[in-house]
């Protein structure tokens, strides 16, 4: 952000120099009203860019949901890797959203409350151990509506995928 707005800091200089050759004329006022216009123009563009939260919730719930077949399924290593996209996506949403309020807190905050959860479900694909895949899988979406609560989204309700966690088990 820094660099950024050096160079366009320095882009801005060179552009007023080219449109107005008496630089005598451009005042100090002058320069930061069109750096505080460039800086708003830069916001609009970050903001545009910006994936919305919805998008990023839905990236964390496929990479969540695509962890439940390979838990049960003892394919650790699709399980791991689906584990790191679900970190990854949760890391984009505290990156980009983590200072946005949330009910009472804030969304940064609430992620908190996710750890306990992520710590055992890496531990359960570390030591590959299904029982407690299953435990902290349910436990993580738990958490998730957990937050949807806290903030009256109690109908963005997160459910394991509904087949069943052993074969022969009826849910
Ligand atoms: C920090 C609180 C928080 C946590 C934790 C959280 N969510 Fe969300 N979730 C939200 C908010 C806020 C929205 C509404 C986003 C919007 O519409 O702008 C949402 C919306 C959603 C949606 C609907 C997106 C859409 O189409 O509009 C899905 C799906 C979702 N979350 C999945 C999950 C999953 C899966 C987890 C857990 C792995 C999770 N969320 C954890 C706050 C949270």
């Amino acid at each position: 952000m820094k660099n950024t707005f050096i160079v366009l800091f320095v882009i801005n200089i060179v552009a007023i120099s080219c449109q107005e050759p008496d630089t005598s004329r451009v005042t100090i006022e002058t320069l930061h009203q069109r750096m505080d216009s460039l800086e708003k123009k830069i916001e609009i563009v970050e903001a545009a860019l910006r994936p919305r939260l919805s998008v990023l919730m839905n990236q964390l719930q496929l990479h969540h949901a695509r962890m439940w077949d390979p838990g049960i399924g003892g394919n650790w290593e699709l399980l791991s890797y689906e584990f790191k996209e679900t970190r990854e996506s949760l890391d984009a949403i505290r990156n980009l959203y983590g200072e946005k309020p949330h009910g009472s807190s804030k969304i940064g905050i609430e992620l908190d409350q996710l750890e306990t959860a992520l710590d055992s479900l890496n531990n359960a694909i570390s030591i590959q151990n299904k029982d407690n895949f299953v435990k902290s899988y349910q436990s993580l979406t738990f958490k998730c509506n957990n937050c949807h609560k806290a903030a009256g989204l109690d109908f963005y309700e997160i459910i394991k995928p509904l087949k069943p966690a052993y074969s022969g088990e009826m849910q």
